[in-house]
Parts: structure tokens; C-alpha cells; sequence
């Protein structure tokens, strides 16, 4: 795919500058060599101011323009979208396996999960207007309330959910009658391009507008004018820093951000051995372990330890690696291409410190992969326990007191989700209303993950800012406006 083209004041705009190649790390057959798939534009300021230009003027037209349209006239613009986006699943399928290696089954999951969250927010939306714009009276004033949008939203996705969680973030900015910049993540980009004339028949000019680039050729200089009301943003904490710190009256920015996490799975001696080791397993390795939510660190009780290990690590081996179209796959290429590097760096820093590997295959290179290492005994001072490995690496600590997994977690700088495995209710009780003081999912005998969508999903510290879902994104990307009169 050469793409060249971009959407902005709703035109698709030819762009004939310099561009950027975009490779896949799945190899064709032979000597491993990545696959080169296409180029997009690498665009910077001026495109950038061009494009916030159309955002703030699409916002600020009189009415009947976005913000201001009829509730059914913006759903007619979702529907109308959304039908379009459901005709190109098989390119995008297809792309989000070449793009980011993600399997088949998963890939699908991705497609289908979005086209189900925007039906669902259509839904939502609908619900909120019904019964948010309503009338009050208090002390002889009575005041029409209802929801109305923020401005401008810049919205950036991550590389493993580059449709599903960007979408999680521009549908329902858009819907809440908010105008738009988008910039598609670095992996994962060519799968937006089949969507970019459903974006631009569906929706009034300017409310969408969709750039291609480097993040800090392009949404550093829209932060710099001031002029972005909302950051959204799901990736890493120093993205958001740093895109923050250009704004120049950064406390204005409405925040709505799905950062980092270092989720634990919790195993307690009377935890069902089968079922903890087969969730542990998905939560740990599902996408290789590149999920926020993916579990990233294990306590295990001594009492269990030997045994959970030792089925665990077996448990690792067997998984089936191979490219993302083959059957039953689980373990998929890297896309990223210094990924094994960085993960590498982190096995050998936990063994010079004292940790070993436990499973027979860990840590073998091939191509752009690396197996998974399951690392035992952690301790506090290894780069594994305190970084995000964001891949294929578990660290697992063992415990005999609940008290250290509780310290360890109130110390921590992330609080998104934990997993608990046990059984007796009387142990289970108290302890879960801990951890959910201390997180905001307390997965009981099960992996950590966001879905179903319509639950709730965020985290304390560094690990969000506001809350997404179908009904929760509506509230954050919008705000409580009223009109106001007395009894006179
Ligand atoms: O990467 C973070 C995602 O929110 C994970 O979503 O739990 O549905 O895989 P998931």
C-alpha cells in the first residue's frame, strides 16, 4: 500500500513529501527478512496546524454544525460509518496480521469487538440524551440540563489495538459532538487508510481529520498552540508527559489517557491448580503479553509454588508459535523490531541478579521472536519486576504472607487491575476489598482484562486518566452544560 493521501477539512488531500516505509517482522519463507508492506506520508507542522485549523473551525461554525446538530443527525453520521467500516473486514483482518502479527482469531475478534462498540455507543448515546437533557428546579430556578462536548480532541492509539482502542476513543469523542485530529500508531497504520473515505463521506468536513507521521513531527507542534481542549491517548506515560508539557496552559487539557500497568496474578494455596495455571498462561502470553492488561507479574504461595511452576513452565512450552494465519497459533511474531533486544536485556539482568529460567525453551531467539522466559525466584531489584515488560517475560515471586503482594502493590506506581485465584470465601472477602482499594478490577479466579466493553475500565496512579467504556466515554469526553432561568 503506498498511500498518499490524508484527510483534513474534509478533503482527501494528496501528499506528494517525503514518506516513511512501513515493514512487517513476519518474514517471507527463507532467511528471515521482514516483509515490506507499503509507505505513508511523514508529515509535519504544517499539515498539523492545517488539520487543527479544520478541527476548531468545524467546532466553532454556527448551527447546525456538529456540535450543535440534532441528536439523530450525528447517529445518522455513526450508522452511516460504522456500514461502510463493516464492508472492509477482510482488509483489515488481514492488515492487523501483517501490521502487528496479531493471530487470526484474535484479529477478527478486534474488527468485530469495534464494529460492536460503536453500535453499542450509538445505543448509549442515544440513552444519555434521553435522560440527561431534562429540567430541574431548585429554589425558584429551574435549569435544562444536558451534556454537551469539550472542542478539539487529539487522539493517538496504541500499536496493539491499533483499531479497537483507537476507536474506543475517537467514536465516542466524535458522537459527543467533539471535532477531531487522529493519528494512527506507528504499527498499525495502513489499516486505518480503507477507512479514510468512510470517514469523509459520513461526517461534516473538519470533524474528522486524520494525519500520518511521526507523533512529535505532528501532534507535538497542535499541543504547542494551546488549542487542543482534550489529550486522548492510550501508550506509555512518556508520550503523554511529553505531549502534555507542550501545551502551554497544560491545567486546561481534559486528560483521557489508558497508560501503563504491571499487573499481578495472586495464587493462593487453596487456588484451583488447573484453572489458575490456564489463566495465568492467557493473561501472561495472550498477544505475547502486549495488552496493558496482560498479567506481569505472578506471586504464587510457597505452599503451591513447586508444583504450579513446574505445570506452568510445561504449560509455556507447549504453546504453538508461528504466523498469525496459522491454526490454533498463540505465540506471533514481535512487531516491533528491537522488542527481542529489549526483552533479552531483561532475562540477563534477572540472571546475573540471581533468577532462573524454567522453562527449557526460554529466551531462544528466532527471527523477530523471542520465547518466553518464566524467571524465578524475582526479586524487587530486577528490571523485569519493575518495568513494563510489555512482551514475552514472566516474572514470578513466591510469598507466604498476603502482606508482601499487598505491599508490593501499594508501593507500586500502577493500580489497573489484579487477579485473585482461591477458594475459601471467608480468606477471599476481606482480601478483595483491599486490592479494590488499591485497583479498579479485581479479576476473582480469572485473567485481567478490559472487557466486556460496557464495564468500566481505568486505573489509579500512573496507570489512566478518566475512564473508558461504552457508557463511561460518553461522560469523558463531554460535559454538563446547563441553561438557566427563574421563576420571575
Ligand atoms: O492494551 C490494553 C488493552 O486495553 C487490553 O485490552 O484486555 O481486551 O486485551 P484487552
Amino acid at each position: 500500500i503506498a498511500q498518499r493521501t490524508y484527510l483534513v477539512g474534509g478533503e482527501l488531500l494528496n501528499w506528494d513529501g517525503p514518506v516513511t516505509e512501513v515493514y512487517s517482522t513476519i518474514s517471507g519463507p527463507g532467511q528471515y527478512k521482514p516483509t515490506h508492506l507499503g509507505s505513508i506520508p511523514d508529515m509535519g507542522e504544517k499539515e498539523a496546524l492545517e488539520a487543527l485549523d479544520a478541527a476548531m473551525g468545524a467546532y466553532a461554525r454556527g448551527q447546525g454544525a456538529w456540535p450543535t446538530m440534532k441528536v439523530r443527525d450525528r447517529i445518522e453520521c455513526m450508522e452511516k460509518f460504522v456500514r461502510q467500516m463493516e464492508g472492509k473486514r477482510e482488509r483489515i483482518v488481514q492488515l492487523l496480521m501483517w501490521e502487528i502479527g496479531k493471530s487470526l482469531p484474535d484479529s477478527e475478534k478486534e474488527f468485530d469487538r469495534t464494529v460492536e462498540y460503536i453500535y453499542d455507543t450509538i445505543e448509549e448515546y442515544r440513552e444519555l440524551d434521553r435522560n440527561s437533557a431534562k429540567f430541574d428546579k431548585h429554589q425558584g430556578v429551574y435549569a435544562h440540563i444536558r451534556r454537551g462536548p469539550l472542542g478539539v480532541v487529539l487522539c493517538l492509539g496504541p500499536y496493539n489495538y491499533p483499531l479497537n482502542e483507537t476507536f474506543a476513543l475517537l467514536i465516542p469523542a466524535i458522537i459527543m459532538g467533539n471535532t477531531t485530529i487522529f493519528k494512527p500508531a506507528k504499527h498499525g497504520v495502513l489499516l486505518i487508510t480503507p477507512l479514510l473515505e468512510a470517514f469523509q463521506n459520513s461526517f461534516p468536513r473538519g470533524v474528522v481529520n486524520i494525519l500520518f507521521g511521526r507523533g512529535r513531527a505532528v501532534a507535538a507542534p497542535i499541543m504547542q498552540t494551546g488549542k487542543v481542549d482534550v489529550l486522548a491517548l492510550i501508550g506509555n506515560s512518556k508520550s503523554a508527559n511529553a505531549l502534555q508539557e507542550q501545551h502551554p496552559k497544560s491545567n486546561r487539557l481534559r486528560l483521557v489517557l489508558g497508560l501503563e500497568a504491571k499487573n499481578p496474578a495472586i495464587v493462593l494455596p487453596d487456588a484451583d491448580l488447573d484453572l489458575s495455571i490456564q489463566e495465568c498462561l492467557a493473561g501472561t502470553l495472550s498477544f505475547n503479553g502486549q495488552r496493558c492488561t496482560a498479567l506481569k507479574v505472578v506471586y504464587v504461595h510457597e505452599d503451591i509454588r513447586e508444583e504450579f511452576l513446574e505445570r506452568f513452565a510445561s504449560a509455556v512450552d507447549a504453546l504453538p508459535f508461528g504466523n498469525p494465519w496459522d491454526p490454533g497459533v498463540k505465540l506471533t511474531p514481535l512487531p516491533e523490531p528491537g522488542k527481542p533486544d529489549y526483552i533479552r536485556e531483561l532475562i540477563d539482568d534477572a540472571l546475573e541478579k540471581g533468577a532462573r529460567i524454567l522453562n527449557e525453551k526460554g529466551g531462544e531467539q528466532t527471527d523477530n521472536y523471542i520465547w518466553p522466559a518464566v524467571l524465578y525466584p524475582v526479586t524487587r531489584d530486577m528490571r523485569v519486576y519493575r518495568e513494563e515488560q510489555f512482551g514475552p517475560v514472566i516474572p514470578v515471586l513466591s510469598f507466604r504472607e498476603i502482606e508482601e503482594p499487598l505491599d508490593d502493590m501499594a508501593e507500586s506506581n500502577y493500580g489497573q487491575q489484579v487477579s485473585l485465584f482461591g477458594k475459601d470465601v471467608y480468606t477471599l472477602a476481606p482480601l478483595i476489598d483491599t486490592l479494590a482499594n488499591l485497583v479498579c478490577r479485581v479479576n476473582l479466579n480469572s485473567s485481567c482484562q478490559r472487557g466486556p466493553d460496557v464495564y468500566p475500565f481505568t486505573g489509579r496512579k500512573d496507570s489512566a486518566q478518566s475512564t473508558l467504556s461504552v457508557h463511561d466515554a460518553l461522560r469523558s469526553f463531554s460535559i454538563r452544560t446547563f441553561v438557566a432561568f427563574k421563576d420571575n
